[in-house]
């Protein structure tokens, strides 16, 4: 079974013929399009050489933004009368295929920024690649309704990114609210945004500093920040420890170098509580979501740090893993149950809402990225 090229197929199999990607085709509640998710996706896309793929699903977000940018000026209304905004002003975290506001459960924590964030910073990757500048001309409209609408939204409580904990502000969400716009920065630098009025390096600069000053505990990042109140300052949640989603504040949105000490202690804390010997990563310690398995795109992200820092047996164990794990038909599953966290909440979550979900295509993504990123440290080696 050729992995990687199996996971090509099951993300271009799933993508709609408008350009989203669904999350899981086999898993009810995951039959959506989440940015978050779809941002990886379409990076993976670039990175494999399907850029055709790419494009669309950047063209679908672009057209999904505009139909919702409305709401942005409803957020900006709530936000001077001084309340808490809802759904009405806020844009959502997923879609139907056709980009549309998925409205079956309304419960659904939609109040989840990092997607936004994301979307920015997979289409710059996309532009370096294929330098179809044309794109931006076409994608203005969206670009700036999210722009404004990070520079409305960064400082208040969200969902995380695993939709969970809406009470607080979580350094990975703010991780890819700084790699979008600093992305955005940079193509105004490069003169290839000059419609864009927004002082994106400032931002950018305000996201940084905020991070560095609030985000820091013991050496290193935290998972949760009390937001500022009533002239309190925004405070670590010292309970919420390590999250293995705070790679993502060196590795892919580069907040911070590979090297930055803090981002070291990250690593080595993940390490030590929640990736197994031998085996995966987990999202959290606490975490219950069917039991809290090892999660296969974790496993990866973890991997593609490593490739990144060249550490060559750490990356290619990690696949390995995740080679070893994948279904008999080579789909590659959301999470694995050999060694839960907390067994005891497989069954309920299984009898809710179904077997683990299978294939997710976020998961397929982070492996194509792993392969990639071991790839190109194998040809620096060469050179
Ligand atoms: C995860 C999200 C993800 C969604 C769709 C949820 O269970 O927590 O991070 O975006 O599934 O894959």
């Amino acid at each position: 079974m050729d992995l990687y090229r199996h996971s090509i197929n099951v993300i271009l199999n799933n993508q709609d013929k408008g350009g989203a990607f669904i999350a899981s085709p086999a898993f009810p509640t995951y039959r959506y399009c989440w940015l978050r998710d779809g941002s990886f996706i379409a990076h993976a896309m670039d990175r494999a050489g399907e850029h055709e793929s790419s494009e669309k699903f950047f063209r679908w977000v672009g057209s999904t933004i505009n139909r919702y940018a409305a709401k942005v000026d409803i957020l900006t209304a709530q936000l001077q009368a001084g309340k808490i905004p809802d759904n009405r002003g806020i844009l959502n975290t997923r879609f139907t295929l056709d980009g549309f506001e998925e409205n079956v459960d309304s419960q659904w924590g939609n109040f989840q920024m990092d997607g936004y964030g994301s979307w920015l910073w997979g289409l710059a990757e996309h532009l370096r690649s294929t330098r179809n500048y044309a794109l931006l001309d076409e994608l203005i409209d969206p670009i700036n309704v999210t722009m404004h609408y990070l520079k409305l939204v960064w400082q208040l409580p969200n969902y995380d990114c695993w939709e969970e904990h809406p009470e607080y502000l979580h350094p990975y969400s703010l991780a890819t609210t700084y790699g979008g716009v600093a992305a955005i920065a940079d193509l105004k630098a490069a003169g290839k945004l000059s419609s864009c009025t927004f002082d994106a390096q400032g931002f950018a600069d305000e996201i940084k500093a905020f991070l560095t000053d609030h985000a820091i505990l013991n050496g290193k990042f935290i998972k949760h920040l009390w937001p500022a109140k009533e002239g309190q300052a925004t405070t670590p949640v010292i309970e919420s420890g390590v999250d293995a989603s705070l790679l993502g504040l060196a590795v892919p949105y580069h907040v911070f170098d590979l090297s930055n000490t803090a981002i070291i202690g990250t690593v080595q804390s993940i390490e030590k509580e929640l990736h197994l010997l031998h085996g995966g990563v987990y999202r959290y310690k606490e975490d219950v979501y069917y039991g809290g398995g090892e999660w296969i795109l974790l496993t990866a992200w973890l991997g593609w740090y490593y490739a990144l820092t060249g550490e060559k047996t750490r990356a290619s164990e990690l696949l390995k893993w995740i080679e070893n794990n994948a279904e008999p038909n080579g789909d590659l599953p959301e999470q694995v149950s050999d060694h839960m966290l907390a067994p005891i909440f497989f069954e309920p979550w299984r009898k809710k809402w179904g077997s683990i979900a299978s294939p997710l295509l976020w998961s397929h993504a982070m492996y194509i990225l792993l392969v990639r990123s071991i790839e190109d440290m194998k040809a620096q080696e060469v050179c």
